[in-house]
Order: structure tokens, then C-alpha cells, then sequence
């Protein structure tokens, strides 16, 4: 055995010399370390690449929008990281970053975690995992977002770890006031730190650099009608037969798993949908789109014809012994596409013609992490050291060469997502794509749209809902959602109309209940429980001309649509601390009632008046009120001097440019903006969009066009304060 001590221990090695370099670390740190640092939006940021001994350079990142990929940086001027952020290779396979954080600091973001909020006071382990038991013990579930906001009463500060290896974050646990995190991985990775700032200017910046989500098709906002299984084309639209018999609004019907042939990708089974081209055809017809699952595992079968085209293209990730990594998933023995390479992807995009072709308008990535059946945890979080590449399940090839499975496994299903959604901007250019993904990582946004995977039918996981989207929100992935009335288990009706009271304020809204739990579509569960229901999507659809702005401002500032109340009351220290409220944009404050049994809630309203949404007294914020919340109220509260666009019902989008608008005024002087577009093409990127700023004042309202490049849908508006309401004409 030599006797040479390990690199790690042995001090710094010469390192090879970029043209430019930034400023060095100065640390035992045996490779290579260098300080950047820019502005990124309004916010001073401070990056650190590190690249281990014999590491090439810093491996590409997949999170990086491609415009933040551009960025100049500058060397780094500073002795130290801002927040005293501090790192250091402990082992070969082991990076540790530490950094104080003082009693009553807040950490918030980190992506999705079964946990509050606050992520302070545990550890939380970042491996893209399909684990079904979601309780207060499940450390990781199916998205790693590495970046943490930490908000202190002075402002917050950022960090991005951007590494998709294997992460463990014990924030202060054991009540210390000190944060350490564990990184496994033999590659280089980048650090960022945001300086000091605003929660909305944290967000901008992190979002500046990792993208925004892009206007979702008008469609995909209305109400999403899924389960496992409608398992034949009957079945399905039966489904849609009944919302429109019953005057229940919605946009889509979806096709899990059971749609397929033998579960293979890329296939209809012809015995239980002979006529799928027919029934999209027809359900659009009746203003329904057709959402169909799309999983990553090909079956291993010499019968099926992307198995085939796949091996000719050789896309599939293989193990160390050169085979291709053979999983169980639903279709059995199945392989998976490496789609970290740019031709797999490609590969990929052309397969997802065949649902052009029979008529599918949104497709919903699932089993991404990737989920395998023979490997339910193929990660010990308990581990502190990383196994060798031929112990990573499979290896797989992102531009730097091949490279373990759990280095990289954090980005399976983004860059899955992403081949679909860049799939369908080539296939219809001008159309708006809809991708739906249960695995993520940062910088998602950029292609559709997540949900939390499965959930129960608890009333803890609808009170979770909240803080998790709210959480998700933070770590830059505006349009997420739950499955509403839960997944797992039994719904009953006063679970599923507390559910969609919540519900109709997420930005990604869709029903869904596993295999073999009761039916919870809204009429399942009585005459009583749909009337209440039926209200509640009713609104939802009366506010989507409000969410589509909503979108315009993320797509321009990066805000999310769910925010803490913290977010527009950031100097108070009560509303900083409430997680069963939430904004949905600057104007409405969401208070609903998470717990069985309770008829009222106490409400905290940040100072302001506020006006509830169902009509009433005026209250006035800055403290807590006793609220009663009735199975039909809509448990929001406008801001006084808010103007909300609300349309007249409808039962699906395709209605909504046809719909009367109201711009309802609140409290004596309000103001606003208002956008219009067609809701499904790119051409609001082109300016192709309408917008006002709206002023109320001494009981009039007035419009003045900023931007006047769609033309309008020939709808009436109105304008509306208290009970009044006269005709309104919008200056074009
Ligand atoms: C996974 C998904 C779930 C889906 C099921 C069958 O459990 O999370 O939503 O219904 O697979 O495809």
C-alpha cells in the first residue's frame, strides 16, 4: 500500500491556466476553485466553480437558462463568500458546505420536500426518488431544486448548489444555529450566493438565471378531470359526457396508463380505444382536449418498435458492462432512454409525432425519476460516500463523457420534460406546449409544468399542498399543483370540497385518484358535494383572465403565483410565520379551511383592508379575524384597491374570449394592468398581446393602452364596484 497521502489531504496541485481566470480559493482544496462574480438581476452574486482533482472542468449545466449561459462574469473581488458561506472537499466523493444560520432565520425554497415551509430544523436529502409513503419521516421525494433561501428579519440571501449528485441538507437540526450540507460526487459542480436582498429580488435573480415558464396554453389552466384509469374510449367520454350534462366546467380529460398496449410507449391498444383519432376529434369538438401519460421506460421487447429504433440509435443508458440497464416498470423488463444526450433527445421528439397523429394536446411525463420497481431506493441517504461509476445502477453520457447514474440522476426527468416540450414546439411551432412532469430539477420552469406526485386523500396532505407549492413556487417552478382530492386512500365529499377551495387557486388544476380508491370526480360523491364543487370551478374559470396575467408577471419578473405572505409583506414578523395562508398574486389572499371538521378559521390579513371575495364587510388587516367558511364560500380576500378581471362562466376555455369581462373595482381609489392574447399561440412573444393600465378613482375607471398588438375578441366588458355594475368600453 502506498503510503502517499490521499489528494484530498495533500495540499494544492498546479492547476491548468484558463486565459481569464477568477479569483482562487485558498483552501487545502487539491483542484481547482474559482471565485466569480456579477450582478444577476438587481442582486449581487457570487459563483464558485470547483473542479476536483483530474475533474476536466466544470461539467455543463443543465440548469442554466441558455441567455444565463451567455452571462459575462467578472473575478471576484472579495477575501470571503458573502453570508459566510464555506466549503472544502472532505473525501474523494464528499463536498461539505457550511454556513451559520442564526436563530430565527428562515430557510425556504429547496424545491419539493414533504415539509413545511420552513425547512429549518431537518435534514433533507436531494435524490429524485418515487417513494409512496409521504409522511413526516420521507426525507426526499421526486423533484431536487438545490437552491435555498434563508430570510432573516433584515432581508434574505440565496444559494444555488448546481450539482444534480446526491444531496443532504441539515438545516440547524438539533436547534443549532448552523447549516451543513453534503454533496456526493466526484465531478465539478457550481455554487452561487445571492447577496442580501428582497424574497421577490432573490427569486428574480434565480430565476434570471435558471428561466421562466413561458405562457401556458389557456387550456391548460381550466379544470383537468384525470384517474387511474379511464381505461377505455367509452369510459373516457362518458367522463367528458357528464361534465357537460352537468354544467361542470372543463378543459381536459386525461389517459393514464391504461390507454397504451401492453404498456409500451408510443402505442394505443386498439382493443379498449379502437377509435382514438375519433374520440379526440369528437371530444374536441365538445371543447375537450385529451392529456395522455407518457412514461420514459421502452419495453424490452424485440416486438415493439422503439425498442428496436432505439437499440439502432443506441439512446438506452447502459450499465458497466456495456448491456443496456434492464428496470421493471409497468410494461415488465424495460430500458431507458439517456435523455442527457442531445441526440436521445432528438430520437425522442421524432417518436412523439405518433401523438400529433392521433390527437393527443398535452402530455404528462410520469415514473421519471427514474421510478423502477426492482430499485424503489436504489440510494442509501444514510450513505456518505458515493459508489463507484459501476455501482450507479447504469451510466450515462451528458457532453463532459459517461459518468454514474446518481451523479446525475437529479436531471432524469427535466430532460425528459424537456424533449417533450421542445418535441412539441417543433411539431407545432406556434402553438404553446403542455408538459406535465413528476421529476424536476432547477431551471424546470422552462419546460411545463409539475405535479407532487402521489398524495392521499388526508386532510394533512391537503394543509401540506400549500406549503409544498408554495415551496416549489420559491425554487422558481410557477405551474404546479396537486392531485386534487388526493391520490392514495378514500375522498369523501367535505374533504373534496375543502380540497377544490384550495384547489381552484393552484396554478396546475387536475383531479386524479389512484387505482382502485372511490371515484372523487366532482359528482361522485353526491348531490350536495357537486353543487359545492361546481361553484368552486365555476370560479376558477371566472378568474383565469387574473392567472393569465399572473403568468405575464412570472414570465417577466419571475414571481410565482402562489406566494407566502411574506412575499408582499415582508416586515411582518406575524405573517411571516403563516403557512396555511397564501397569496395567489398581489391581490388575493387565500385563507381555506385544512383541518375536518372546522366551519371557521382565524384568518391573519397583513395591514391593508381587506374585501372578502364572497362579499361582506370590509376587514381591516394587520391582525388575526374569526372566519366562518361555509362548504360553498370561496375562502379569498381581495386587496383593497385591487381591480380583478373576472369573466362571466364558462364551460371551458374555448368559451372564455366569447365571455362578458367584469373588472371589479375594490375600495375607493385601485389600480392595475390588464392583458389579452389568444391564449395558444407564441405570438405574445412577438407582441401580439393587449394591455391596459387600469386606474379607478372617484368611482370611474380608466384604461390607457401600453401595448395594443392582438385586436381583441369582440367580448363586452364591464366595470363593477360593491353591487353596481354598468358597460365599460376598452380603449384599443
Ligand atoms: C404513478 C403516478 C400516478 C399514476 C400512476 C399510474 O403512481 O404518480 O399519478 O396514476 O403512476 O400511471
Amino acid at each position: 500500500m502506498s503510503d502517499e497521502k490521499p489528494y484530498w489531504e495533500a495540499g494544492r496541485q498546479a492547476a491548468p491556466s484558463p486565459a481569464r481566470r477568477g479569483r482562487r480559493e485558498r483552501d487545502s482544496f487539491a483542484g481547482v476553485a474559482e471565485r466569480w462574480e456579477r450582478r444577476v438581476g438587481t442582486v449581487d452574486t457570487v459563483r464558485v466553480d470547483v473542479v476536483p482533482p483530474g475533474g476536466g472542468g466544470v461539467p455543463h449545466s443543465y440548469a442554466l437558462a441558455p441567455a444565463a449561459l451567455l452571462h459575462e462574469w467578472k473575478p471576484f473581488r472579495g477575501r470571503r463568500l458573502p453570508a459566510g458561506v464555506r466549503w472544502r472537499q472532505e473525501t474523494e466523493s464528499r463536498f461539505v458546505l457550511e454556513f451559520p444560520l442564526p436563530l430565527g432565520t428562515r430557510c425556504l425554497g429547496l424545491g419539493e420536500l414533504y415539509r413545511g415551509t420552513n425547512r429549518r430544523g431537518q435534514t433533507h436529502v436531494l435524490f429524485n426518488s418515487d417513494d409512496p409513503h409521504h409522511t413526516e419521516s420521507t426525507p426526499r421525494l421526486y423533484q431536487s431544486i438545490p437552491f435555498l433561501i434563508c430570510e432573516a428579519s433584515d432581508g434574505c440571501w440565496g444559494l444555488f448548489l448546481d450539482s444534480p449528485a446526491p444531496q443532504k441538507w441539515s438545516l440547524g437540526n438539533d436547534l443549532s444555529d448552523h447549516a451543513r450540507v453534503e454533496l456526493l460526487t466526484r465531478r465539478g459542480f457550481q455554487l452561487y450566493v445571492f447577496g442580501l436582498t428582497t424574497l421577490p429580488e432573490i427569486v428574480c435573480a434565480f430565476t434570471e438565471l435558471t428561466g421562466r415558464t413561458e405562457l401556458p396554453p389557456r387550456w391548460s389552466l381550466g379544470h383537468q378531470q384525470s384517474r387511474w384509469s379511464y381505461p377505455t374510449e367509452r369510459k373516457l367520454r362518458e367522463v367528458a359526457r357528464e361534465f357537460r350534462r352537468r354544467r361542470i366546467p372543463c378543459d381536459a380529460v386525461v389517459a393514464d396508463i391504461d390507454y397504451m398496449d401492453d404498456y409500451r410507449v408510443f402505442t394505443v391498444s386498439r382493443e379498449r380505444f379502437p377509435h382514438f383519432e375519433k374520440m379526440t376529434r369528437a371530444l374536441a369538438r365538445d371543447g375537450f382536449r385529451v392529456v395522455t401519460i407518457l412514461d420514459p421506460a421502452v419495453k424490452r421487447s424485440r416486438r415493439d418498435a422503439t425498442y428496436r429504433s432505439g437499440l439502432r440509435h443506441d439512446v438506452f443508458c447502459r450499465s458497466a458492462s456495456g448491456e443496456p440497464y434492464v428496470g421493471q416498470v409497468w410494461a415488465g423488463a424495460s430500458v431507458l432512454p439517456d435523455f442527457l444526450r442531445e441526440d436521445v433527445r432528438d430520437w425522442w421528439g421524432e417518436k412523439l409525432r405518433f401523438f400529433a397523429d392521433i390527437g393527443v394536446a398535452g402530455l404528462w411525463n410520469d415514473m421519471n425519476e427514474p421510478a423502477l420497481f426492482n430499485q424503489p431506493a436504489p440510494f442509501d441517504p444514510a450513505v456518505s460516500e458515493l459508489p463507484p461509476d459501476d455501482q450507479q445502477l447504469f451510466l450515462q453520457r451528458p457532453p463532459e463523457g459517461p459518468v454514474g447514474h446518481f451523479e446525475v440522476r437529479n436531471l432524469y426527468g427535466s430532460q425528459m420534460a424537456r424533449a417533450t416540450y421542445e418535441a412539441l414546439l417543433e411539431h407545432h411551432p406556434n402553438q404553446r406546449p403542455f408538459v406535465l412532469s413528476r421529476s424536476a430539477y432547477a431551471g424546470h420552469q422552462r419546460f411545463g409544468a409539475v405535479w407532487l406526485g402521489d398524495n392521499y386523500s388526508w386532510f394533512e396532505h391537503l394543509r401540506l399542498s400549500i406549503q409544498m407549492l408554495l415551496s416549489v413556487g420559491l425554487s422558481g417552478v410557477p405551474f404546479c399543483g396537486v392531485d386534487v382530492g388526493g391520490f392514495g386512500q378514500d375522498a369523501d365529499g367535505e374533504l373534496l370540497v375543502r380540497w377544490y377551495q384550495v384547489a381552484i387557486f393552484y396554478p396546475f388544476f387536475r383531479n386524479h385518484c389512484a387505482l382502485g380508491r372511490r371515484p372523487h370526480e366532482p359528482w361522485a360523491l353526491g348531490p350536495a358535494t357537486e353543487a359545492h364543487v361546481k361553484r368552486l370551478i365555476e370560479v376558477r374559470y371566472q378568474l383565469l383572465p387574473y392567472l393569465e396575467g399572473l403568468f405575464h408577471e412570472h414570465r417577466a419578473t419571475g414571481a410565482p403565483l402562489m406566494r407566502p405572505l411574506s412575499w408582499h409583506a415582508s416586515g411582518d414578523p406575524t405573517a411571516r410565520e403563516i403557512d396555511d395562508e397564501f397569496f395567489l398574486g398581489r391581490d388575493l389572499l387565500v385563507a381555506p379551511i385544512v383541518h375536518r371538521g372546522q366551519e371557521r378559521r382565524a384568518v391573519y390579513l397583513p395591514t391593508g383592508k381587506w374585501h372578502p371575495f364572497d362579499g361582506g364587510a370590509v376587514l381591516t388587516g394587520g391582525r388575526y379575524h374569526d372566519v366562518v367558511v361555509g362548504p360553498s364560500a370561496v375562502p379569498a380576500f381581495v386587496r383593497d384597491g385591487a381591480i380583478l378581471p373576472l369573466a362571466d362562466p364558462v364551460q371551458h376555455t374555448g368559451e372564455l374570449p366569447g365571455a362578458n369581462l367584469t373588472f371589479h373595482c375594490f375600495g375607493r381609489q385601485a389600480s392595475g394592468l390588464y392583458r389579452e392574447d389568444d391564449g395558444a399561440s407564441l405570438g405574445y412573444q412577438l407582441g401580439e398581446c393587449d394591455e391596459w393600465r387600469l386606474t379607478w378613482s372617484r368611482g370611474r375607471l380608466r384604461a390607457e393602452p401600453t401595448q395594443l398588438g392582438f385586436g381583441g375578441t369582440g367580448r363586452r366588458y364591464f366595470v363593477a364596484s360593491g353591487s353596481h355594475r354598468e358597460a365599460f368600453s376598452l380603449p384599443r
